[in-house]
């Protein structure tokens, strides 16, 4: 158990030592596929690759960079990680959430966290963003399951408004004035990596299902547990209705989403600003 609180103290030191200061960090933002320009945005930047971090896995994704970027956005201390680690890679959960667990020791109060979803709500169309207003974990796995240690959060973590209800207004705010096409749904997770079943997109639409990703929920579960805000939104890369569904392939998942990938950074990055 302290095996955990060890590893992120290494981490913590590696960190600190080669920024030759503490960072206090206010926010973490997570990018997800074909969403990493924000990190461009990022003023007075210090990056740190992946590869050089100590206990940090290794990103092995198309379209994933892998390294953690330092700086400010507006008057916010924050770290982007550009490239994420993925369940369907064969990452275990504690290494896919691992980087969360540092963001919250560097002192990250709040968790901004992207993704690249398949929408199955009728009104939505490719390149729409969803700002998460809940989830449902179906990967059938959950990254707190073991030993609980009470020094990084609670064994029962409660999970009552999830994603916090007032920077989605705030995102919702902002949408409205530029003018971006934001809709407000449920996120579902699954491991992958196959793209789901005619039946499976039904399925998911009958529980009230808006999008499905293969990411995000392990992050944003150990988030909470270690008691960060979180704001989560997904870029509609492709929409699954059950009854119209056609092959769909990675490349085009990936070209929609750098293709709305500008309205995405210019929400996230006022968002930012504005907390
Ligand atoms: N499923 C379907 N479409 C998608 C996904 C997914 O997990 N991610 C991005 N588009």
């Amino acid at each position: 158990m302290h095996e955990l609180k060890n590893k992120i103290a290494e981490t913590f030191k590696f960190i600190k030592d080669e920024l030759k200061e503490i960072p206090k960090i206010d926010i973490a933002i997570i990018l997800g596929t074909g969403l990493g320009n924000l990190a461009e945005k990022i003023k007075e930047k210090r990056n740190i690759e992946y590869w050089k971090v100590p206990n940090f896995p290794v990103s092995t994704v198309k379209g994933h960079k892998g390294e953690l970027v330092f700086g400010k956005i507006g008057d916010k201390n924050v770290v982007a990680m550009e490239g994420r680690f993925h369940y369907y890679e064969g990452y275990p959960l504690d290494q896919v959430t691992y980087p969360v667990r540092v963001v919250k020791a560097l002192g990250a109060k709040i968790l901004v966290v992207s993704n690249a979803a398949g929408g199955m709500n009728p009104a939505y169309k490719a390149g729409d963003l969803m700002a998460i207003a809940d989830h449902i974990n179906f990967t059938g796995v959950n990254p707190l399951i073991g030993p609980n240690d009470e020094s990084l959060g609670p064994r029962f973590p409660d999970f009552c408004d999830l994603y916090d209800p007032k920077l989605i207004a705030l995102a919702e705010q902002i949408a409205k004035e530029e003018k971006i096409r934001m809709h407000k749904g449920v996120y579902i997770g699954v491991t992958g990596p196959n793209l789901e079943t005619r039946a499976e997109y039904k399925f998911f639409q009958m529980i009230g299902v808006d999008a499905v990703g293969m990411s995000t929920v392990p992050e944003v579960i150990v988030a909470r547990h270690a008691g960060l805000r979180i704001f989560g939104i997904s870029v509609i890369t492709d929409v699954c209705l059950p009854e119209t569904l056609k092959p769909c392939n990675i490349d085009e998942i990936i070209k929609t989403a750098n293709e709305a990938e500008p309205k995405l950074t210019k929400l996230i990055y006022t968002l930012i600003e504005r907390i």
